[in-house]
């Protein structure tokens, strides 16, 4: 059904999505951790979850390219019967109720049967909502064929598989690099202790409460990622939206102490790159104070000439971050006089994403 009388464009369409795996493992696919499994780029940011981030009430936002970012709520989680529903909504632009049944369908099998009621919200998006209904049927065969490559016979998505692929160090111990929002509390506790303890110049969070705030907000902004050894936490590294994600700002990133110097900070760069490009980044950047004179920037009248300042940059022998990012390819763009006091800037370091053509 396509209905134009009232105000804006509504489509209602039904399809079915049939799978060679069991009922009882089809139904996790289709929430918005199992998605993870077969949807490329599919990266929920949690803003209330209930345990494992699936159940009814939980509310996350995913992010497409050209479109925007979708608040979903799942409204229905129901695994008796199979049956799970959610309502999204893409600010100004449009929204939808989504209803899945998965049912057993002989022989180890399974189907889904999908439903969707979408209804724009503004001229901009009549087309848009119209173009899905037309297309509705070969989304349904694009999903059937997705899960079959991806969760049947498992074939990796392309992008970065977190937590399932250990990288092979300098330092030759395997570590893991995997999403924060999938970890225990012991590891996020981990997580936050490090922004207070794991930075001395540049100075970290002044507490464990503001640290753990940090980390809620990084995981309800962005995303991030923690490099893991068993149930050790060696570091961690988030990333946030600006520019609507255009440019993506590598914050925080943080190594323990007695791991630093084996390459796990570049292995969460290189997530953090990963992510964000996947995410539509044009830009990567970051900002890496200077608040105890370990530069050349520290101290002096920068609004004297500035882009002088910049190109002089050295460090006075302390080894700033600067040289880090310096060494992974990033470049000072700018400079925030005083930002953390008189004297005391913030150095800003960007680089481009690497397209492959
Ligand atoms: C900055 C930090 C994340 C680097 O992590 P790390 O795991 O030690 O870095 P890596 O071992 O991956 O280093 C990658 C390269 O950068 C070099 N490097 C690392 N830290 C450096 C520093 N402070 N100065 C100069 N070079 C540095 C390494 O020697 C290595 O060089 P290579 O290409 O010859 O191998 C870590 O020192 C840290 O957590 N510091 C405290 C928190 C902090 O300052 N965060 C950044 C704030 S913006």
């Amino acid at each position: 059904m396509t209905a134009e009388s009232d105000n804006r464009v509504h489509i209602e369409r039904a399809g079915v999505v049939r799978m060679a795996l069991p009922a009882a493992d089809a139904f996790p696919l289709f929430n918005a951790e199992g998605e993870r499994r077969w949807v490329a780029g599919w990266v929920p940011c949690y803003l209330y979850r209930a345990g494992a981030g699936v159940g009814e009430g939980v509310v996350f936002q995913t992010t497409r390219k050209g479109v925007g970012t979708a608040t979903w709520t799942q409204t229905r989680h129901d695994p008796a019967s199979g049956g799970a529903s959610f309502v999204f909504v893409y600010p100004d632009h449009h929204t939808a109720i989504v209803d899945v049944g998965v049912t057993a369908d002989g022989n180890g099998r399974s189907r889904a049967s999908v439903r969707y009621r979408m209804t724009s919200l503004s001229p901009d998006a009549d087309d848009y909502v119209r173009a899905f209904g037309e297309a509705f049927d070969s989304y349904m065969g694009h999903w059937e064929e997705a899960i079959q490559r991806h969760v049947v016979e498992g074939v990796p998505l392309p992008g970065i598989q977190r937590g399932q692929s250990p990288l092979q160090l300098r330092s030759s111990h395997p570590l893991t690099v995997a999403d924060l929002a999938d970890q225990p509390s012991a590891i996020r506790r981990q997580a936050a202790a490090l922004l207070v303890e794991g930075f001395d110049r540049p100075k970290g969070w002044p507490d464990l409460h503001a640290a753990a705030r940090e980390l809620d907000h990084v995981l309800a902004s962005g995303f991030a990622f923690v490099a893991v050894e068993h149930d050790l936490l060696l570091g961690w590294i988030g990333g946030l939206p600006q520019y609507d994600g255009r440019v993506w700002e590598l914050h925080p990133l943080v190594v323990r102490p007695d791991r630093r110097l084996r390459g796990i900070g570049r292995a969460l760069v290189a997530a953090f790159e990963d992510e964000a490009e996947r995410r539509g980044a044009c830009t990567l950047t970051l900002g890496t104070d200077d608040d105890s004179r370990q530069t050349s920037l520290a101290g002096v009248d920068l609004y004297s000439d500035i882009p002088r300042h910049i190109a002089e940059l050295r460090d006075l022998g302390d080894r700033h971050p600067f040289l880090f990012y310096r060494r992974l390819g990033y470049t000072v763009t700018g400079v925030m006089p005083d930002a953390n006091g008189p004297g005391r800037p913030d150095i800003y370091m960007s680089r481009a994403v690497r397209r492959e053509e």
